[in-house]
């Protein structure tokens, strides 16, 4: 037991003379590490006799608790005095100039998806996506395009590769092709996404967004497309009351197909969505072509449903007052910063993502 007190004597004083981080920490496995020098005493219970063991175990245990005690209180020596320290010399200099601070915005494109995003899935739609690069088939064919079509003509397609095989999809409805490919039905989606096409103007640009809408389920019919299109338009815009008109149209991939248009004025040189007698068309759609359900295994007996196609720029350009597209993809900053939106600023509309 001699031993034990012994040592216990040498590192109290160890410890109350080494007030440094390091060598505190260096004792305190000696002493207390696994196989430490208090650890190797309590081994030596084991082999003690019964009428010393109960002396030796309480001897041992108070003298762990003397050094632990010991060991804490220099440990919290060091950490006052390096708090101090730290007090006395890191002075804050309040008087200094701020720096310069640039706060990013939210690109109208990105605004505006978050939007079409969030007003969709209050109503049950679930948002998929698709790749930019598609092939010839989903962009096409499978949406009852087949070659020789002149609706392939008419999106002018930027074509990757000599055979026509790959190119940058000309329409979000491809996305159409691949969720219900890789699904069972019912379907109730919506894809954001990137498109392309070779046109450039005031009012077109050779990449450009579109939003796909696809609802596929038994018993689908124009009525619901007609109910949901109106409430969209109704909360994207947030107006009370739409006019809103569908045109026969024609697209190879729904019959019958429609061109939605509504109504707008011009009131004191700005564009009143809602109200007036002139039109806009902002949106193509229509019964899913029972050949696309075919192409993508859903019986066309069973499942029906309706699609659309919306220009999401166009629908941006129309709500925050911006007339020309292409100043969208020119990444001027100061652009930016007139049109794009404050991420902390969240619109009257918007009820949260369910992504
Ligand atoms: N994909 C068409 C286009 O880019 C838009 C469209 C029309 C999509 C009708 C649809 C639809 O899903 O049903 O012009």
């Amino acid at each position: 037991m001699s031993d034990i007190k012994k040592i216990k004597d040498e590192y109290l004083a160890k410890i109350n003379n080494n007030h440094n981080l390091d060598n505190l920490n260096q004792i305190k496995s000696e002493l207390f590490g696994k196989n430490g020098i208090i650890a190797l005493e309590f081994k030596k219970i084991g082999s003690i006799s019964a009428n010393e063991k109960k002396q030796f175990a309480t001897n041992l245990n108070l003298i762990k608790d003397e050094l632990q005690i010991a060991l804490n209180k220099g440990f919290k020596t060091i950490e006052a005095k390096e708090i101090n320290s730290k007090l006395q010399n890191e002075k804050l200099d309040i008087t200094l100039p701020e720096r310069n601070f640039n706060q990013g915005k939210v690109h109208p494109v990105s605004q505006v998806i978050d939007e079409i995003s969030s007003i969709f899935s209050e109503i049950g739609f679930s948002v998929e996506e698709g790749p930019d690069v598609e092939n010839e088939y989903n962009n096409f064919t499978a949406l009852n395009t087949p070659d020789n079509h002149p609706a392939r003509d008419m999106h002018d397609t930027f074509y990757l590769d000599k055979k026509k095989e790959y190119l940058l999809r000309t329409h979000t409805s491809p996305v159409q092709v691949r969720t219900m490919n890789n699904g069972k039905p019912p379907f109730k989606i919506i894809a954001p996404g990137r498109t392309y096409r070779s046109d450039s103007d005031q009012t077109h640009a050779p990449m450009f967004h579109q939003v796909e809408g696809l609802h596929i389920d038994k018993n689908i019919n124009m009525g619901h497309l007609k109910g949901c299109l109106n409430y969209f338009i109704k909360e994207f815009f947030e107006v009370k009351k739409i006019k809103m008109r569908f045109r026969p149209s024609h697209f190879p991939f729904t019959e019958p197909s429609a061109e939605v248009d509504i109504g707008y004025e011009i009131k004191d040189g700005n564009i009143v969505i809602g109200e007036g007698d002139k039109w806009l068309e902002i949106l193509g759609c229509g019964m899913v072509h029972p050949n696309v359900l075919k192409n993508v295994k859903v019986d066309p007996k069973k499942y029906q449903g309706y699609a659309f196609g919306i220009g999401i720029d166009r629908l941006g350009m129309l709500k925050y007052g911006i007339n020309d597209l292409r100043a969208f993809f020119e990444t001027d900053y100061r652009w930016l910063n007139h049109f794009g939106f404050d991420p902390l600023d969240v619109p009257s509309n918007y009820r949260g993502l369910s992504r």
